[in-house]
């Protein structure tokens, strides 16, 4: 059934567990996400950005939620809007039936420039006053997702600031966010802490520097009744990285956020947790494995078995990782 954000995430910060919010495209992530929960009897947030809306179509994707929703009615499920750029995209969402939005207002309507405070708090307090009136929570974001280690955004395309940023604009200032949640009222508040989205995220394993786990505690205690979200935590298993290079791929040595570190913001109060780069590669290695086991093969579903499989591994493993088994 499909619940809000603001419903899983309070049962979420009750049990002191952390729910994966899987980024969704098609048809074969969406059954992984799902077959994982239902064997793990985890709660499912699926969330859709705009590139998402654009690869398979509004429609699409919204009747392939449905579609899981009827195939698995005992699973609660959150149909939320990734990173949306303007409250018209929020709008639109909402209008489709979407449970949840982000309005990501640290950046303007162009998702890459940085915004004002002003402009963050005055389009997300509009967002929260449309979306609340019919029961839709709001994500908001303060601070820009970007790299400690060379003040860039990380991502070459899609949704991330363009340009250096400073030090300032990569962390969440604690103070600011009791501030900001006052003035919009939003359910959850995306933090900056040195993540950012993407397969680059450190050139090493990261350590407290260039990862900056220990602010989330001092946010949350600013803003204990807001849920803290996590982007940019795909944890890059090197054992994925390993086939993609080993059937033909060509990816730089290259860190994700350990499992261990997010369990650690789990402890420190957050409770969404967003992965996608995690289920690209876990897909695209699988894939190409597949490709060059079974040369001869030319029908797509072997592969895409072999894909749908090895993203609901990465999904189980986190959902166990996170305290979420045993929730659904
Ligand atoms: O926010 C970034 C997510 O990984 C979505 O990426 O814009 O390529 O769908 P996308
Ligand atoms: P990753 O690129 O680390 O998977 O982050 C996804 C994300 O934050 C989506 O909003
Ligand atoms: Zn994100």
């Amino acid at each position: 059934a499909f619940v809000s954000l603001r419903q899983m995430l309070d049962h979420a910060a009750e049990f002191s567990y952390g729910v994966p919010a899987f980024n969704v495209n098609n048809l074969e992530q969406i059954q992984a996400i799902m077959e994982a929960a239902a064997a793990t009897d985890s709660p499912v947030i699926l969330q859709a950005s705009a590139g998402a809306r654009k690869y398979a179509g509004e429609a699409y994707l919204r009747h392939m939620v449905l579609a899981a929703v009827e195939s698995f009615p005992d699973i609660p499920v959150v149909l939320h809007q990734d990173h949306g750029a303007t409250p018209a995209v929020c709008q639109q969402s909402i209008r489709s039936g979407f449970t949840s939005v982000m309005m990501d207002g640290s950046l303007l309507a162009d998702a890459k420039t940085p915004a004002s405070y002003e402009y963050n708090v005055d389009t997300t307090r509009r967002v929260c006053e449309m979306a609340h009136a019919v029961g839709v929570s709001v994500e908001g974001e303060l601070g820009c997702l970007g790299s400690l280690e060379t003040g860039e955004a990380g991502e070459e395309d899609g949704v991330g600031a363009e340009g250096k940023l400073s030090h300032d604009q990569m962390l969440t200032d604690p103070v600011q966010a009791k501030d900001f949640v006052e003035k919009t009222g939003v359910d959850a508040l995306a933090i900056a802490i040195g993540t950012s989205h993407g397969a680059y995220k450190f050139t090493r394993k990261p350590t407290g520097d260039i990862l900056a786990i220990d602010r989330i505690a001092q946010i949350h205690a600013q803003i204990p009744n807001t849920h803290l979200v996590m982007h940019g935590s795909s944890s890059v298993p090197q054992e994925w990285l390993a086939i993609i290079r080993q059937y033909g791929g060509d990816l730089k040595e290259t860190y994700g956020v350990p499992v261990e570190e997010i369990q650690r913001g789990i402890q420190n109060g957050v409770r969404k947790v967003n992965i996608d780069t995690d289920i690209r590669l876990a897909m695209t290695g699988a894939m190409r494995q597949s490709f060059a086991q079974n040369p001869s093969e030319f029908d797509p579903r072997k592969s895409l078995i072999a894909a749908r499989k090895a993203a609901a591994g990465i999904c189980k493993l986190r959902f166990e990782a996170f305290g979420c088994a045993g929730m659904g």
